[in-house]
């Protein structure tokens, strides 16, 4: 790709943070601000692909990875311009306390600018989490009519919950979710906090290419992910138990029941599976510059 150095040693992959979200100290004082939190979580999926090449099984990437992100203020109306976009390699859309559907003019602008990127910049790759995955769903695949993006009328998710994985989804990603696509009820445990959710209401007008990442008791539509173009997830793999817990003790007001909160924190407190979701992302980011 266009940002691919000439050595035959390093791949660098340029990809822009669109903060959505300004994260309040008791939550960046732990690991930094949005920017900060994706870039420790590239890294981490790339050194896992780098050190997983031993694997005579998947030739995998022979190079070693490097992940370079620039920051982009989008609750200030920051996006990439068309010549930044030409040196991307993928868009990066973080979590908001925002709502996808809600008329704010940083919302609707990112709302057109993803659009149009999709549209007009086919080699710039959307991956999204939280209201990231709301938004970019709601941007790319509303007007099919196939879903819209709600509240949640069964509540929150707050904590670590089971996902139960498409098996779709699964097959396309054999080497982090092959026992998953192997088991009948394919199952993995990631950080969530939102209320607002994704619905598919008819996914006969969806576009064939997409595939559903999959779904909990609360929500049924935990991502989307369209081969090469798009990956969404509804979970926050990019946090840890410390970091969902400092966004949940700020979500939960005061007049939350204290029984509620405790639990809620309780569910935060566990161990996830978001290392295999870290080396998902970091492969889907690859796709189409290997070799
Ligand atoms: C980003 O924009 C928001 C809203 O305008 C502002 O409050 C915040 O300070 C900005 N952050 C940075 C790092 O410039
Ligand atoms: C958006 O949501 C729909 C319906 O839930 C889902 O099928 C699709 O894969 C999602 N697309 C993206 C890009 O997240």
């Amino acid at each position: 790709m266009h940002s691919l150095p000439s050595s035959t040693d390093n791949l660098t992959l340029h990809l822009a943070i669109l903060i959505c979200e300004v994260l309040p100290p008791p939550v960046s004082c732990l690991r930094g601000p949005f920017d900060q939190i994706f870039q420790n979580f590239f890294d981490r999926g790339a050194k896992r692909l780098s050190e997983d090449n031993h694997d005579e099984q998947w030739p995998g990437i022979k190079k070693q990875i490097q992940v370079r992100t620039t920051p982009y203020n989008a609750t200030a109306g920051q996006l990439p311009d068309a010549e930044a976009l030409e040196g991307l390699d993928a868009l990066v859309v973080t979590g908001s306390s925002a709502g996808a559907y809600e008329d704010i003019e940083w919302v609707k602008k990112l709302g057109r600018f993803l659009q149009d990127t999709y549209q007009q910049h086919p080699k710039v790759k959307i991956f999204g989490t939280c209201f990231g995955h709301q938004i970019i769903n709601q941007s790319l695949f509303a007007h099919t009519g196939g879903l819209h993006v709600i509240k949640n009328p069964r509540g929150w998710e707050l904590g670590v919950y089971e996902i139960t994985i498409n098996p779709k989804f699964a097959s396309c990603f054999p080497r982090q979710l092959k026992s998953a696509a192997r088991a009948s009820s394919p199952q993995i445990q990631l950080q969530l906090s939102h209320q607002d959710t994704v619905v598919v209401t008819q996914s006969a007008q969806l576009p064939p290419e997409c595939v559903e990442v999959g779904s909990t008791a609360l929500c049924g539509m935990q991502g989307m992910y369209v081969p090469n173009r798009v990956l969404t997830l509804q979970a926050h793999p990019e946090f840890d138990r410390e970091v969902n817990g400092a966004c949940i003790r700020l979500i939960v007001g005061l007049d939350w029941p204290a029984e509620e909160i405790k639990e809620y924190l309780r569910m935060t407190d566990k161990d996830d599976d978001a290392a295999l979701m870290e080396e998902v992302v970091m492969e889907f980011l690859l796709q189409g510059s290997k070799s």
